[in-house]
């Protein structure tokens, strides 16, 4: 098969691996640096362009979007889609993943747990919100992902107002801005939950090293292998469903309630191939080849 792995960097850990596996299987693989790519649009001739080449001849794209790309990398998705070229994650759905107010809308349409959310976009209210979701502290986020950068604790009315002023004054392009339940039992902590074609495959716990309530690996966490019970298991799949992601990273907090779904990634890293020694490349790659030839699914969310 001839695959493109649209990845703007080429030494990239995932890109990297997954053309690795690729190419060991025989398959043609080009690494595409999609920031590079242009798209002519005319009637019924969807091309894209690259480094001056017309692309054609794809039997998939492995779309690998960085959440600072995320609508020019979904558009180029997208042009490939409008040529009926297979790919890993539909541009609707890394689109809608990138969106974290949409996404637990979504969620929890479908019966996930998701911590309690408000957004709003005044302040007046923003005491008994708080008293709603069960006090201080309380978490409040940006709607796009920063790596966590754009999430932080507030531990009084004061500082969550102050805060809130300042997200609003800095993001000017609408980004929405969460309310969210803390959930302190699992203060530091995640699980991210690396699923292929529906399943689980690997997953791992994050936590962060110093005292920090953020477990990202980008904040200076670190990765441990972990065992999901049913219950967490069956919350993951559920999950990617509901976002229409067949391969996507799942990030889950425990809590007395159950399992918690914080976000769903659609372009997850590998790192957690080396955390829990599981093949990752390798089980995307046999899903292309068992996926790519069939037509691709429909996007069934309708949000
Ligand atoms: N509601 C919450 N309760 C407790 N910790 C949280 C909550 N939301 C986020 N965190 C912590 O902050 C980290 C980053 O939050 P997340 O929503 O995943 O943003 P990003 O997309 O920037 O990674 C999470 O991995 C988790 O450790
Ligand atoms: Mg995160």
């Amino acid at each position: 098969m001839k695959i493109a792995i649209l990845s703007n960097g080429n030494a990239n850990y995932s890109t990297k691996r997954l053309k690795e596996e690729a190419v060991g299987r025989g398959h043609e693989v080009d690494v595409i640096k999609y920031k590079y790519c242009h798209a002519t649009i005319e009637q019924s001739n969807p091309v894209v362009r690259y480094k001056g080449d017309k692309l054609s001849g794809y039997d998939a794209i492995i779309p690998r979007i960085a959440t600072n790309m995320t609508r020019y990398g979904s558009a180029i998705v997208r042009q490939f889609e409008m040529q009926g070229v297979f790919t890993t994650a539909s541009s609707i759905a890394i689109t809608r993943s990138r969106d974290k107010l949409r996404s637990i809308q979504l969620l929890a349409r479908a019966g996930v747990g998701i911590p309690k959310t408000v957004f709003t976009r005044s302040l007046n209210d923003i005491e008994d919100l708080i008293d709603d979701m069960g006090g201080f502290p309380v978490i409040i986020k940006l709607a796009r992902g920063t790596h966590g950068n754009g999430v932080v604790l507030a531990e009084t009315k004061k500082a969550a107002k102050s805060v809130m002023q300042a997200f609003y004054l800095m993001d000017d392009d609408g980004t929405n801005i969460l309310l969210q339940e803390f959930v302190k039992e699992s203060a530091g902590e995640d699980i991210r939950a690396f699923v292929v074609g529906g399943k689980v495959i690997a997953s791992m716990k994050r936590r962060s090293l110093d005292d920090d309530f953020r477990s990202n690996l980008h904040q200076g966490g670190e990765g441990i292998p972990i065992k999901l019970d049913e219950e967490e298991k069956k919350t993951v799949q559920k999950a990617a469903k509901a976002m229409g992601l067949s391969i996507c990273g799942v990030d889950i907090m425990r809590s007395d309630r159950g399992p918690l779904v914080l976000e769903v990634n659609s372009s997850p890293g590998f790192g957690i191939e080396k955390v829990t020694g599981h093949n990752v490349a390798a089980q995307i790659i046999d899903y292309v080849e068992q996926n790519a030839k069939s037509p691709q699914r429909k996007d069934r969310v309708g949000a």
